[in-house]
């Protein structure tokens, strides 16, 4: 497969980073499919989430990510799910890669600028639970 999942998180849009981090998607060679601006209710991150309902911060990841607008998008590449793992770099910015997305913009663990999907499996999967198929195109 050839495509991922992303969205930009509600700290990178609520600080007026968008802008930037879809500049760094788009020179690192991906096109995007599909993309828009939405918010989800805590109900609907917590179905986003639901792989991760064991772990203890389960409750406040849901708050967090429903707590304002997000920008979700199907992106395309060769090996699109690991190259863009790379390019977002690790979940803790502490730990992420100098030049990454999250090193530049991430604020914690939690509020940590982007998402991408871990598997070319999850990456269908999360894209569909944002688009139809009409914009799968
Ligand atoms: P995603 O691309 O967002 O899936 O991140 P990831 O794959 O790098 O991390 P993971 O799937 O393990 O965790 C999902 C999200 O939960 C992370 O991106 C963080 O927003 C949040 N998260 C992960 N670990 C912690 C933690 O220890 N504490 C808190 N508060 N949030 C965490
Ligand atoms: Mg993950």
């Amino acid at each position: 497969n050839n495509r991922t999942y992303t969205m930009i998180k509600p700290d990178a849009v609520s600080a007026g980073n968008s802008g930037a981090i879809i500049k760094m998607i788009e020179e690192a060679g991906f096109r995007i499919v599909s993309m828009k601006m939405t918010q989800m209710t805590k109900e609907i991150a917590g179905k986003f989430y639901e792989v991760h309902k064991e772990r203890p911060f389960y409750g406040e990841l849901c708050d967090y990510m429903s707590s304002g607008p997000i920008i979700p998008m199907i992106l395309e590449k060769d090996n699109a799910v690991e190259d863009f793992r790379k390019l977002i770099g690790a979940t803790n910015p502490a730990e992420a890669a100098e030049g990454t997305i999250r090193k530049l913009f991430a604020k914690s663990i939690e509020a940590n600028a982007i998402h991408g999907s871990d598997s070319d499996e999850n990456a269908a999967i999360e894209g569909a639970f944002f688009f139809s198929a009409v914009d799968q195109y």
